[in-house]
């Protein structure tokens, strides 16, 4: 290997993708057991890697010069070989204050909170510190010196300003765990996570929904690959190509989530999407269908709404956690803000408006199968639609237009 990342597991990493992005290099992903770390060192078969998780502290021992700025953190997540001298650097400091500049999360003079006490928090508490926070505070589940607990936090500290979670809560699979509840933070103005699988964890969401900046760790990632990669080949990117790598991974990666009433379009579009884009689409009705194993009107005669709507949350659930697909819903979905909130976690929701005169009765639909009963659940939908989407599409004409405008609304 001459450019990569180890780390126990690297399954879900982004960074080969992201440093082939822009860099003329090829990026391995190795996974290395806690065993073999030390040989691996010594060796120093490689030109520059990135180290992650559980090796950022472990890595520093073998450096022959630490970076000021990653002594000061503790953690080591980029080294360079230089004539078989190897030098460590932490770019995740500069990661995370991009992020904070990018979410629009000022910390100057603001009580910062961090959540978790592992290597990412250190970095979190250097960056608060070092963009002018007047006090910062890290909490841990267990109490321990110079930590606070859950229980202080909510206690003592609900006058925090800026919430800063660096701990696995809410990352893939467990996408639906709440790291801190916002509620009780009445001055909250930021927040930040370094979770980036989902794109947006409970935490991020529920500080969007009040109107707090708030931003995942996706951006924070590109920007730490960009810098190790500068410091790996001693160049200098210019300025755009941050912002355009990161432009074209969160493309790739988010969901393109279609909405709206029964016979609106969602299928037809969500098929010719796919084929365009060379997306898997998931369908949630077929998703139910095939696991009930009866149809969509056979799960309402014999087992009634309120049974659908749990396969239905529970279907929902499971599919969004997958990235860079096409989901078309049923007609209901929104309806639970729990399936909401799960689409939105890795995806944009397109709410397909069509309107009510086009909107014909379907014999498959049981809450779709006359015209009165269409009209009753468009006046009563109609606000949940929108009220729930990121962008409304006007869908008041044919299959391929709707799906154009989708596609130029996805790219911006
Ligand atoms: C429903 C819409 C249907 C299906 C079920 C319930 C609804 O999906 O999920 O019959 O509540 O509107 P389509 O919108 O794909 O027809």
């Amino acid at each position: 290997m001459k450019y990569g990342c180890i780390g126990e597991r690297l399954g879900h990493s982004f960074s080969k993708e992201i440093h082939e992005a822009f860099a003329d290099y090829e990026y391995e992903l190795c996974e290395i057991s806690r065993d073999k770390l030390s040989d691996f060192a010594r060796r120093a078969d490689f030109s520059a890697i990135n180290v992650t998780i559980p090796y950022k502290e472990l890595i520093m021992e073998y450096m022959h010069y630490t970076d000021p700025q990653a002594l000061e953190i503790g953690a080591v997540n980029t080294v360079v070989n230089r004539g078989g001298k190897l030098y460590g650097y932490n770019t995740d400091f500069y990661g995370m204050t991009m992020l904070a500049h990018h979410a629009g999360v000022d910390m100057t003079n603001k009580k910062v909170v961090i959540l978790g006490t592992g290597g990412t928090s250190k970095t979190a508490r250097a960056v608060a510190k070092s963009l002018g926070a007047k006090e910062v505070l890290r909490v841990s589940r267990t109490a321990r010196e110079g930590v606070i607990t859950y229980d202080e936090l909510y206690a003592n500290h609900t006058d925090a300003e800026v919430i800063i979670n660096t701990t696995p809560v809410g990352m893939f699979p467990n996408t639906s765990a709440l790291s801190v509840d916002i509620s009780s933070f009445k001055n909250l103005t930021g927040a930040l996570d370094a979770i980036y699988n989902p794109i947006r964890t409970p935490f991020i969401l529920s500080a969007l929904e009040r109107g707090i900046a708030a931003e995942g760790g996706l951006y924070m990632l590109v920007s730490q690959a960009v810098r190790a990669s500068e410091i790996f080949t001693d160049t200098v990117y210019p300025q755009g190509v941050l912002d355009s790598v990161y432009k074209n991974l969160l493309q790739g990666k988010e969901n393109i989530v279609l909405t709206g009433m029964p016979a609106s379009g969602k299928s037809t579009v969500g098929m010719l999407l796919a084929k365009d884009l060379g997306r898997e689409l998931h369908d949630t009705d077929a998703l139910i269908e095939e696991r009930a194993g009866k149809t969509i009107t056979e799960i309402f005669r014999e087992r009634g709404e309120g049974y659908f709507r749990t396969l239905e949350a529970e279907v929902i659930k499971d599919v969004s956690k997958k990235v860079g697909i096409i989901i078309s819903t049923g007609g209901g979905a929104v309806l639970r803000g729990e399936n909401v909130n799960a689409l939105r976690a890795n995806g944009k929701i397109y709410f397909l408006d069509r309107p009510l005169s086009a909107l014909m009765p379907t014999d498959d639909r049981p809450l779709a199968s006359t015209k009165e009963a269409i009209t009753k659940i468009y006046n009563e939908r109609y606000g949940i639609y929108i009220s729930s989407a990121d962008t409304v599409i006007d869908a008041d004409c044919d299959a391929c237009a709707v799906t154009e405008k989708i596609k130029g609304s996805h790219k911006e």
